[in-house]
């Protein structure tokens, strides 16, 4: 599909071929997301636990079809989970692990030590907490219950920093964002783009222009959200891991109340050790940008 986004003239040949040929990709999804469904259906049938007490998507969409059959179809009731999977999992496994990957791999620290316990990175000039201590200290002050709520997480500073800085260095989505010229054409950057034309900015070019997010925007460094509220809030306006404007992303706060939530029970429940601590990390761009050698020892945490 990512291909075909790029070579569209080959489109027509291609999905004559898939049809014919393969069951891969997007089929395999589809099976996946009527086995939810159907699943979620017969245990529902079978009444084990009550719907009202029921939480996940799929339950919430399955009573949305039963109160309003005829305005929320199967059908619609399908698609927005298809949705959810295809457009929301691996975009939000492979920023959590993005946000891990540059946690764990602290460049400085890292070359002297060759390995690296959670707690050992982020060590701030300034006197704010680790990410650890900050984590630890929401727990024991009882701020935070375990596992926190995604409104607990938001009151944790350096964790968004982390999160946000993550998510800015490893955009999930590496190809660009298209848009089309409207009416009239456009000025960008100086040059003139006619009417109709598709224009494009790869997050990954924007993520690290550094006159916005100053020289040091290749380096894992989270103090940068925490400098100024005015550098962060126009480092924020031009941050587009999810896109922006009338196209962004419509699963954003679902990937940061999952990633909120699930980033400080592992950061305090387990300590990490890259398998190949020397090694680059490398990643293959399918529109999604996944982690092709992101290997780690996981232990409980130590101390
Ligand atoms: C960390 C996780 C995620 C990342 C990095 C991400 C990234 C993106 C990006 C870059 C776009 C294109 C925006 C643009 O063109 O300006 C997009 C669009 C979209 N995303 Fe996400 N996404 C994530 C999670 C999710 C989730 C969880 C869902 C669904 C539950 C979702 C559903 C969608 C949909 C439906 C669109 C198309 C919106 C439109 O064209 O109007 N995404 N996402």
């Amino acid at each position: 599909m990512s291909n075909m986004g790029v070579y569209a003239e080959f489109h027509s040949l291609a999905s004559k071929l898939q049809a014919k040929f393969s069951k891969s990709g997007l089929a395999q999804m589809e099976v996946f997301t009527q086995r939810q469904i159907d699943h979620h259906l017969q245990s529902s049938s079978k009444e084990t636990i009550p719907d009202a007490e029921r939480t996940d998507f799929v339950s919430k969409l399955l009573e949305m079809h039963k109160a309003q059959p005829d305005k929320i179809s199967l059908e619609n009731v399908f698609m927005a989970c298809l949705t959810n999977v295809g457009a929301g999992s691996d975009t939000t496994s492979i920023s959590l692990s993005a946000i891990l990957y540059y946690l764990i791999k602290s460049p400085d620290k890292y070359k002297k030590a060759g390995f690296l316990p959670i707690e050992n990175l982020c060590n701030q000039k300034a006197n704010r907490p680790k990410l650890r201590d900050e984590i630890d200290e929401s727990y024991s002050s009882g701020e935070a219950s375990r596992p926190m709520t995604y409104q607990q997480s938001q009151r944790l500073p350096y964790l968004q920093a982390c999160i946000k800085e993550g998510l800015r260095l490893h955009p999930a989505t590496g190809l660009p964002l298209a848009r089309v010229v409207p009416k009239g054409g456009a000025r960008i950057c100086g040059r003139f783009f006619p009417e109709g034309t598709t224009v494009g900015v790869n997050a990954w070019v924007m993520n690290r222009n550094p006159t916005v997010f100053g020289p040091d925007a290749d380096d894992f460094r989270p103090e940068r959200w925490l400098e100024s509220s005015e550098r962060a809030s126009e480092m924020d306006r031009h941050l587009m891991s999810f896109g922006l404007g009338s196209r962004t992303c419509i699963g954003k706060n679902i990937s940061l109340m999952e990633i909120g939530i699930a980033l400080p029970e592992i950061v305090s429940r387990f300590d990490f050790e890259l398998l190949k601590p020397l090694e680059e990390l490398k990643t293959e761009n399918v529109w999604f940008v996944k982690q092709k050698n992101f290997a780690c020892w996981v232990s409980l945490r130590q101390k």
